[in-house]
């Protein structure tokens, strides 16, 4: 059972591979001094490197509660477990005087033309991404950090999201399924090109950004409802047109292979890949559009039924970038009226900082914003 490094230039479960688990889960911070903030943030780093690198757990007298859920057995195994930081833009509301420390794009999330957003699922304070190979792992350590920040912290909403088991074999070399049928991740930045990741994901000095954001990344979550009884009587060849590529095996439209590229220059009508596709609107391969290229690292979810009685399910969708306007906001602003919006619904998440990395025990995560 693989422990991931807690320590290090950036925090990890941004570039390391996806296990088939993951939490996510938002909160307000209770603190009303700015003077809390630090014991805070370093006891969710002494945590957060417990649970992440796992040992075994002090016997307390039984008097008193247990140091531990118990969930895991007495030995806390680390099960792949990453847990990743981010702030949100209303950590740097009037309460902690630290407006002028804000990362300049970091802002609450717009409301975009078909989102239905529900304020009781956006936005937040702190977000802890947790993923392990296990929803056991990802449980044990929420309620092991809300049991150690007691009057600090109080969760405002939660999401679980899984991806198909064989990905842990794979270690995410496979693409896998979301909830419409289609391979997902195929087009993706390749996270093993440390160029690639400090040019598109990474917060660089060059950049116009406070100095201790340096090596943290912008961190969309957005919780995107898929209407898959409607998607599921919709013709195959619809479904291909309003993606771009063919569902079974992931190849752009008339191509052969799933990691072919689809070329766009000889196709300029968009009589075989639409204009209005996807993947065409997402990415249009044009001089000049390569800056909002995003890393995507989203789950699937799926909750129980509506007040409708539908099915509740659909994209947890997360994608990092050095800069959130360049990046997301300018390939939602592209995706905006697509075909594929008759079958989505954005209904949560929120805009965050992932923060960066800390180098080693005695510092801790967030440790240059305070
Ligand atoms: C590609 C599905 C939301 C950005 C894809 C692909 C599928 C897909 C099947 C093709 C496979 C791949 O290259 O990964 C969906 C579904 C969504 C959704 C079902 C909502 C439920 C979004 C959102 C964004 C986005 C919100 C960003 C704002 C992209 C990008 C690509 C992509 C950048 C790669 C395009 C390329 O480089 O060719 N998506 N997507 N997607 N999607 Fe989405």
């Amino acid at each position: 059972l693989v422990a991931q490094p807690f320590y290090g230039l950036h925090q990890a479960g941004i570039v390391t591979p996806q296990p088939a688990a993951s939490l996510y889960v938002a909160f307000d911070v209770l603190a009303e001094r700015r003077g809390e903030l630090p014991h805070l943030f370093r006891t969710l780093s002494e945590r957060l490197a417990f649970l992440t690198q796992g040992g075994t757990v002090p016997d307390v007298h039984p008097q008193l509660p247990p140091r531990d859920s118990g969930i895991l057995g007495p030995t806390v195994l680390p099960d792949n477990l990453t847990a990743t930081l981010s702030v949100g833009a209303s950590l740097f509301d009037y309460r902690f005087g630290l407006a002028r420390a804000r990362p300049r794009h970091l802002g609450p999330m717009e409301r975009f033309s078909n989102d239905a957003l529900d304020p009781a699922q956006c936005h937040g304070d702190l977000l802890i991404q947790f993923c392990s190979n296990t929803a056991e792992t990802n449980i044990h350590a929420l309620r092991d950090v809300l049991k150690a920040t007691p009057g600090l912290l109080a969760p405002r909403w939660k999401i679980e999201g899984f991806l198909p088991p064989h990905v842990v074999k794979t270690m995410g070399a496979d693409t896998v399924r979301n909830m419409l049928g289609f391979k997902d991740g195929t087009a993706n930045l390749d996270v093993r090109d440390p160029r690639l990741m400090d040019r598109y994901v990474w917060v660089g000095p060059g950049q116009e950004e406070p100095a201790w954001a340096v090596g943290g990344s912008y961190q969309v979550v957005r919780i995107i409802r898929t209407l898959v009884e409607r998607w599921d009587r919709t013709p195959l060849g619809e479904q291909e047109a309003i993606i771009g590529r063919h569902k079974g095996s992931g190849a752009p439209l008339k191509r052969g292979h799933e990691r072919d590229v689809p070329d766009y220059a000889a196709d300029p009508d968009g009589e075989t890949v639409s204009l209005a596709a996807h993947i065409r609107l997402a990415n249009p391969r044009l001089p000049g559009t390569e800056g909002s290229l995003i890393l995507r690292r989203s789950y699937n979810y799926s909750r129980g039924l509506t007040a409708a009685g539908q099915l509740d399910m659909g994209l947890l969708f997360v994608c990092y970038q050095a800069d959130l306007s360049a990046g997301f906001v300018t390939v939602q602003n592209r995706l905006s009226g697509e075909g594929l919006e008759e079958y989505i619904r954005p209904i949560g998440g929120g805009y965050f900082f992932a923060l960066p990395g800390t180098p080693r025990p005695g510092n801790y995560l967030g440790d240059g914003l305070l």
